[in-house]
């Protein structure tokens, strides 16, 4: 069988791997999920369009209520934004993939951070891009360094993806450099395109958005994380009006419009989000605790404290037989002690050195995983 030749350039991500090998009774660290359900106001309210025969196909920008409590919402970042601007999609993921593959063409080169969520570089590689990464160090609290970031620019750079709070590293910005960030961008006329899931999710400081700062910019947001509704594949893109009518079409090719019912779920939720997020807030912020004083007390981990995202991501050096482990061997060291952890390699060559551990899991797993950790840690030699 011949499949396309770009095909063969992309695999399924190393996250995947981990849970497939993981045994029964394992510590999931490894999931970007919250552990809660969605408001239950959400679950009728889908119940109730299905009965009421809300079930038949709708705009392919989404329905217009829920497109206004979007737009409603990203005021607090952009005071001009209006439900024109704003397009529903089915995910974070495909907003990402209808961006990307919208405005990336043959050739062109994007931007993207390394270590970096796992979806940007084979959809770069899908729409006939290259990617080329700028690296974020711990040293530098994990922002980019714009000095390198200007370097890497060449006359076919066409994007630079952002990822603020950051998965997998935990790293947030403050407005000094976001204003650095598009006074690069405006002056080499790139496109931003924002990934903003994680901007409710973040402990010390405002969320500094992207939108509205600079006119080429494309924000990307989702339902997942915020309202914990990971598998209901719900999110959106807001941006200047004829850059959404434009990328619309990419989404409206690939899936025609997003699910009516579960629309009109996310929009039943929305009324209440301030609170759901409070109270989900209030459960991080306490596993953050345990996991920023957890980790100090293990031997070999060193942590930059989450600004934000439920992600600590420590530099890791432990050695057994006289040879350190790469992160992907730490990581299977731990699964064979009954935790699951994601190798921060699985984020890009800047990763490796570095694992991820979600905090998004009960206290008291969360309590176990890191005892586990330690457990594992105190038997190899180091
Ligand atoms: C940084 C980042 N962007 C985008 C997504 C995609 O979210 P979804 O497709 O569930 O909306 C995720 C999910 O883990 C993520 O971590």
């Amino acid at each position: 069988m011949r499949f396309a030749p770009r095909m063969s350039s992309i695999q399924l991500s190393g996250i995947r791997k981990m849970f497939e090998m993981a045994g029964e009774g394992a510590v999931h660290l490894g999931l970007g999920e919250p552990d809660f359900n969605p408001p239950q106001e959400a679950i009728d309210a889908v119940c109730r369009a299905m009965r009421e025969g809300k079930n038949s196909y709708q705009s392919t920008f989404g329905i217009k209520p829920l497109r206004e409590a979007v737009a409603e919402r990203l005021r607090r970042y952009w005071n001009e934004i209006t439900w024109e601007r704003v397009v529903i999609t089915q995910s974070g993921s495909e907003a990402l993939f209808s961006a990307i593959f919208s405005v990336v063409g043959e050739g062109d080169e994007v931007l993207l951070p390394d270590p970096g969520f796992v979806l940007y570089a084979p959809q770069v590689t899908l729409s006939g891009g290259r990617p080329v990464f700028y690296h974020l160090k711990k040293e530098n609290s994990f922002r980019p360094d714009l000095g390198e970031m200007e370097t890497l620019i060449t006359d076919r750079t066409k994007a630079i993806v952002l990822n603020y709070p950051n998965n997998p590293t935990g790293g947030v910005i403050d407005e000094a450099v976001a204003e650095e960030i598009v006074d690069l961008a405006r002056r080499h006329g790139l496109f931003i395109i924002s990934d903003e899931v994680y901007d409710r999710i973040i402990y010390s400081r405002q969320h500094v958005s992207f939108l509205g700062r600079y006119e080429r910019t494309i924000l990307v947001n989702s339902f997942s994380k915020t309202l914990a509704m990971t598998g209901w594949r719900l999110g959106y893109m807001a941006g200047e009006k004829e850059i959404m009518e434009r990328v619309a079409l990419a989404h409206y090719h690939v899936l025609a419009c997003p699910s009516t019912p579960l629309q009109y779920g996310a929009l039943a939720a929305m009324e209440g989000e301030d609170d759901f997020v409070e109270m989900m807030m209030e459960r991080f912020r306490r596993r953050r605790e345990m996991v920023i004083e957890g980790l100090k007390r293990i031997p070999g981990f060193s942590l930059h404290p989450p600004g934000g995202a439920f992600y600590a991501f420590p530099s890791v050096n432990l050695v057994k037989d006289g040879k350190r482990l790469s992160s992907e061997e730490v990581a299977m060291e731990l699964l064979k002690g009954g935790v699951i952890t994601v190798p921060g390699s699985a984020f890009g060559e800047a990763g490796e050195g570095f694992l991820r551990l979600s905090f998004a899991t009960s206290e008291d797993l969360l309590e176990e995983g890191l005892k586990r950790i330690s457990s594992v840690v105190e038997e190899l030699d180091r």
